[in-house]
């Protein structure tokens, strides 16, 4: 049995099935197991004094180079090995959340006295490292509206700017960062660009190959998938893995490796499960955006969305998260309707195959991009249900609204 490899003929939807595995190494097994440790035996006192000469570079996958549990074991690198090949990145690292992800890839390239620059529509907890932990420790982050354009994101940039950090599509209002261009900006100037492709993953978008340095996602959403595991990746080009793999280091954020082999699991149906995402969300957004009740619908795949034309550049797909804004309805009857939906959840996270409905108030969290408060703002997750019964659900909720 073959394994393990990429074949560079081969669709990406393939390689899902292929990747991180090593069926002759275990007994024929098809999928890598779960491997537990934390202490690791040597036979000889070389051996053991050999592996402490731990070498980062050599930290991913390759056989007998498990050195100690925190770093990962043969499940944490059958993963490691899958994601660098999915984000065509140098290498890997896996992450206890996504979050853990942001915090990495910013401890990584910012100290004292350095200068951040954040686009105004990242995920919340990502803008609160940046106003707090950040802060605390000597580092100044501004942030830019998502609808700038390249010139206006270049007047932001100082002499101390280390790092340029976007997240594309923005959470809650989705805009599209302009990768390459951004890149050929920071790379003029020597500063990392991190990007979190959560949204997408890298099934849809290839942020490395785009020109990003750093490219995160939240595997806690798509990449698993059930809603039942936390785990963050960030996936990195040559220059930038070393820092990347020193933070691994610093953080000891390691995830299980049981989540690990849920991540693996998720990944082999990533293809099927985002097709549908994407097709059921569509009908979603194309049925809100027939509603009276609604005045626009937030999908970066409508032609009619601000930044689509960038989105359609850079992604070969859209996924199932997108947003709605209703007009100026009685804020007990827009609760009503969201407790009244039989096949909508309330909750945060999103990703899994469970559809989900809940309000947001993107102007509570932005400085720099103005949304009317007077107007209502939800946040949808197309799940895997059929579409047909979410529209009826939809439908029956959307008759408790009032004005
Ligand atoms: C875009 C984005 N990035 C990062 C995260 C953080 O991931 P986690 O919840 O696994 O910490 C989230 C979580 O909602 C997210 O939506």
């Amino acid at each position: 049995m073959k394994n393990s490899k990429k074949n560079n003929n081969q669709h990406p939807e393939t390689d899902l099935t292929t990747l991180g595995r090593d069926p002759l190494r275990y007994d024929g097994a098809v999928n890598t197991p779960v491997v537990r440790a934390s202490t690791i035996l040597y036979p000889t006192v070389n051996a053991l004094r050999k592996s402490s000469e731990r070498n980062l570079e050599l930290h991913n996958q390759a056989e007998n180079k498990i050195t100690y549990g925190r770093h990962g074991t043969p499940t944490t690198y059958a993963l490691t090995e899958t994601l660098s090949s999915m984000d065509g990145a140098h290498q890997s690292f896996v992450f206890s959340s996504g979050k853990t992800a942001v915090l990495a890839s910013l401890l990584a390239f910012l100290k004292k006295g350095d200068h951040m620059l954040m686009v105004d529509s990242a995920y919340g907890p990502s803008r609160e490292l940046a106003k707090g932990l950040l802060k605390r420790f000597g580092v100044s982050t501004d942030f830019y509206d998502p609808q700038s354009n390249i010139n206006e994101i270049a007047k932001h940039l100082k002499p101390e700017t280390k790092v340029v950090f976007t997240e594309s599509p923005g959470s809650l209002t989705f805009e599209i960062q302009d990768i390459p261009a951004i890149a050929e900006l920071t790379q003029k100037s020597g500063i990392i660009l991190i990007t979190d492709n959560t949204w997408a993953s890298p099934l849809y978008c290839n942020p490395i190959n785009l020109g990003a340095d750093v490219s995160l996602q939240a595997g806690t959403k798509y990449l698993c998938g059930h809603s039942d595991v936390m785990l963050g990746v960030v996936s990195a080009n040559k220059e930038s893995s070393p820092a990347i793999a020193q933070a691994f280091e610093d953080l000891g954020a390691c995830p299980s490796p049981d989540d690990c082999y849920l991540a693996l699991r998720g990944i082999r149906t990533l293809a099927v499960r985002l097709k549908r995402h994407e097709k059921t969300a569509l009908l979603l957004a194309e049925w809100f955006s027939k509603r009276s009740e609604v005045i626009d619908v937030l999908h970066p795949a409508l032609p009619n969305f601000p930044s689509h034309e960038i989105w359609k550049r850079d992604f070969s797909g859209s996924s199932g998260l997108f947003g709605i804004i209703l007009k100026p309805h009685h804020i007990d009857s827009v609760e009503n309707m969201l407790e009244s939906l039989n096949l909508f959840g309330m909750g945060y996270s999103w990703g899994g195959y469970e559809s989900l409905a809940i309000p947001t108030w993107p102007y509570k969290h932005r400085e720099k991009s103005s949304w009317d408060p007077s107007n209502i703002y939800l946040r949808i997750h197309a799940g895997l249900e059929d579409p047909d019964d979410l529209i009826d659900d939809l439908s029956s909720g959307f008759k408790l609204l009032k004005s």
